[in-house]
């Protein structure tokens, strides 16, 4: 191997491991690491550097044990394209001289701690031959395993540097016996289709270039599973997820020799000129290793997500009824109040006003117009918000409102008045979907119009919780804002734009509680969550639907933040309908006025059923035991943190026989005592209803719910 850093050494008389040990600082090693070797590492969790005799930063590849076998170039830790590495680069670079090959030299590492006790590691690499710097982060929760990378690029050329490859990760894994499990969607089927295949030779890519809702069609997430394909229990298995709402590439290399996960923002038409002393941070990639297979991967990831991932995530929710499904955009002041006391009677707790309650010259009365236009709408609501929220809050419940920020209709007197706001081609055609446009929040008056129009409805009086909705995707990217030469920076400035708006939004209304929604669930990642507490995972309510659905999201997303929302979609008895939503976060969207007493009854009951567990679900942890895209029905357990409380849920999806659930995580030793929850009317009560058994016991012989046929579900509840 060519020695690239000669000079730098020389410059230090050190021969190449002792510089790298040397420069391993602040760190206390328990025991002194070879020369120019390091690691960063967790519980269980090692990813493996080498300073190669050409000072190059190279990565042994996760899990592998051969540490002896000689370093090659497709070994290299964050590979850069233009001298001698052929495969898919991490970095591609534009100097500014035009050179478009990069090398980068191992610098040095430091170690610190945040006041969470995470580590965080940065590793400095540098060009010998220009001034640009790349900083390698990796910060480890060390007891979930839990490792978060990303990369900051930062160049004192004489002009402009262009990033045309920027990866947050470049993560190496061998390239034997590797599965990939992926998820494929749309529209009402969002993570619907999970995909587990060998990765081969080639390069397999899952990307979006749709620009501000990436999981529309695929979610920003995947496993890669090390020992043949996943299973709940066994196996080792890293799963990834990329903190990016906006246009991504996971990309997932096959050389032969190594697999390389490449994934960041989408390197697709998004060219990116640094300016000299400016600072590139790619987005975060979340890591999460488990050797016992992917219930104890999303256990340590939701348990990461509670504390990093998303707001409020010790904070239990409340049973939440929205109107949408039930009046539409057809409304009024009366109507709305209306809905009201048997929200109360039922026992919900928090009234959500969706769509249709603003716009004055263009009335919001369809789809058709006034989105911009964010003024209560003076027919349907004569005084504005304030009244309605109140009212709520007079009856006992909190009052939330839908709002939409980035969007405009056409048919709006923001369009008339700023027709140059908006994302759009030039000398194109509008392409219109839903009847909207997306606003250009690269534009600073566009960031304070969408700034001013959320302070405005979240800081009407009794306003305490918000469903930030974005109902179209980008198809005509181009800003009449950015200069002609900087026009494929939209897909990341938008998305830095939008973090703004919504950091600022968490910082200035602290106790309003967020919904991440998308026109279903066009947008769930950990970029925007962190701001937000719960998302809306499709429009599709379907409970049938809902339980593969919900299932496959619990990989990455823990169940509280996961709303699951009562309806008539697919016309499903209502017992099973509020089952499947209590295992999540509970909510309604019925127009209980027009319920009949059965089902009122059987709503009323869930609902108390739900305040009951909604501790141990919410805050527990989750087991996911019958897989319902194999089997003909879906059962899950939640247990409590202390372990002396659990509940179990059986959802039968087609008819078959009753035989038990085994439920995982309880204690062994400890006592429980077997109680269904809301049970079904008219059915068999449970054998063993009432009785104790230890956890041993329930584990090893399981529970026989109430379930035999379709669209029946049964809610155990194992207590002292
Ligand atoms: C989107 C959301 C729905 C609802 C409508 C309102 O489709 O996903 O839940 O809020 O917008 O227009």
């Amino acid at each position: 191997m060519k020695s690239i850093c000669s000079s730098w050494l020389r410059a230090l008389a050190l021969p190449m491991g002792l510089a790298a040990s040397l420069f391993i600082a602040e760190h206390c090693e328990a025991k002194p690491t070879p020369p120019g070797k390091f690691a960063v590492q967790t519980k269980n969790f090692t990813l493996n550097f080498e300073v190669g005799e050409d000072g190059r930063l190279y990565q042994r590849a996760v899990g592998a044990t051969d540490a002896n076998e000689k370093l090659q170039r497709t070994d290299e830790c964050y590979p850069q394209a233009g001298d001698g590495y052929i495969w898919e680069p991490a970095l591609q670079v534009s100097h500014a001289d035009g050179n478009t090959s990069t090398v980068l030299a191992f610098e040095g590492v430091t170690r610190t701690n945040d006041a969470a006790g995470r580590e965080l590691t940065r590793i400095t690499l540098h060009d010998p031959a220009y001034p640009l710097e790349v900083t390698l982060n990796f910060r480890a929760d060390r007891e979930r395993d839990v490792v978060e990378q990303w990369t900051e690029i930062v160049h004192h050329e004489s002009g402009a540097v262009t990033l045309e490859h920027m990866a947050s990760t470049a993560l190496l894994l061998p390239a034997k016996n590797v599965y990939l499990t992926h998820f494929f969607g749309d529209w009402a089927k969002e993570m619907l289709y999970p995909i587990t295949e060998l990765v081969t030779p080639g390069t397999k890519v899952l990307d979006s270039k749709i620009g501000v809702r990436a999981d529309q069609y695929r979610n920003p997430s995947f496993v890669l599973s090390l020992d043949g394909q996943p299973a709940e229990t066994s196996g080792r298995v890293l799963a990834g997820s990329l903190e990016w709402s906006g246009s991504f590439q996971c990309a997932f290399d096959d050389n032969g020799t190594a697999i390389r996960a490449l994934c960041g923002v989408n390197p697709f038409a998004s060219a990116y000129h640094l300016k000299p002393g400016e600072t590139f941070a790619t987005p975060k990639m979340i890591w999460v290793w488990s050797a016992h297979g992917l219930g104890e991967m999303s256990r340590k990831l939701h348990s990461w997500a509670r504390d990093f991932g998303l707001r409020d995530g010790h904070k239990t929710r409340e049973v939440l009824l929205n109107n949408w499904e039930a009046t539409g955009f057809d409304f009024d002041f009366n109507r709305i109040v209306g809905l009201y006391d048997p929200a109360k009677e039922i026992g919900t707790e928090l009234f959500l006003l969706d769509d249709g309650w603003f716009g004055n010259k263009y009335p919001r009365v369809d789809d058709h117009a006034g989105l911009g236009d964010w003024q209560p709408n003076r027919q349907r609501l004569p005084d504005g918000l304030a009244p309605l929220a109140t009212e709520a809050v007079k009856r006992g419940l909190r009052f939330g409102i839908w709002i939409e920020p980035e969007m405009v209709n056409p048919k709006s007197e923001l369009f008339e008045q700023h027709p140059d706001w908006v994302i759009r081609q030039p000398k194109r055609e509008l392409e219109l979907q839903r009847n909207q446009l997306v606003l250009d929040l690269t534009r600073p008056q566009v960031q304070a119009f969408e700034w001013r129009a959320i302070q405005d409805v979240l800081s009407v009086p009794n306003i305490s919780y918000a469903k930030w909705d974005c109902n179209r995707y980008l198809t005509q990217p181009g800003s009449p804002y950015l200069a002609s030469g900087r026009q494929s920076h939209l897909w990341i400035d938008y998305v830095d734009a939008l973090y703004a708006l919504m950091d600022k939004t968490a910082k200035r209304f602290p106790d309003t509680e967020l919904m991440l929604c998308s026109g279903g669930g066009g947008r769930v990642d950990y970029g925007a969550l962190k701001y937000f507490h719960e998302f809306w995972p499709s429009d599709n309510t379907d409970p049938v639907q809902r339980v593969p659905m919900q299932w496959d999201y619990s990989y990455f997303f823990p169940p509280l933040a996961i709303a699951s929302h009562v309806t008539h979609w697919g016309n499903r008895p209502m017992h099973f309908a509020c089952s499947v939503a209590m295992s999540a976060r509970f909510g309604m969207d019925l127009d209980l006025n027009k319920l009949s007493a059965e089902d009122k009854a059987i709503c009323a009951g869930a609902i108390g059923a739900y305040k009951q567990i909604r501790e141990i679900t919410q805050m527990g942890d989750l087991y996911r035991l019958e897989n319902p895209h194999e089997t003909f029905r879906g059962a899950l357990d939640f247990v409590s943190p202390d372990r002396s409380r659990a509940v179990v849920f059986a959802f039968q999806l087609k008819d078959g026989q009753n035989v038990a659930v085994q439920p995982q995580g309880l204690d062994p030793a400890r006592k429980y005592t077997v109680h269904e929850l809301n049970p079904a009317p008219g059915r068999a009560t449970i054998p063993q209803e009432g009785k104790t058994f230890t956890g041993e016991e329930l584990m090893h012989d399981g529970l026989v719910p109430s379930c035999s046929h379709a669209v029946e579900a049964s809610v155990i509840e194992l207590g002292p």
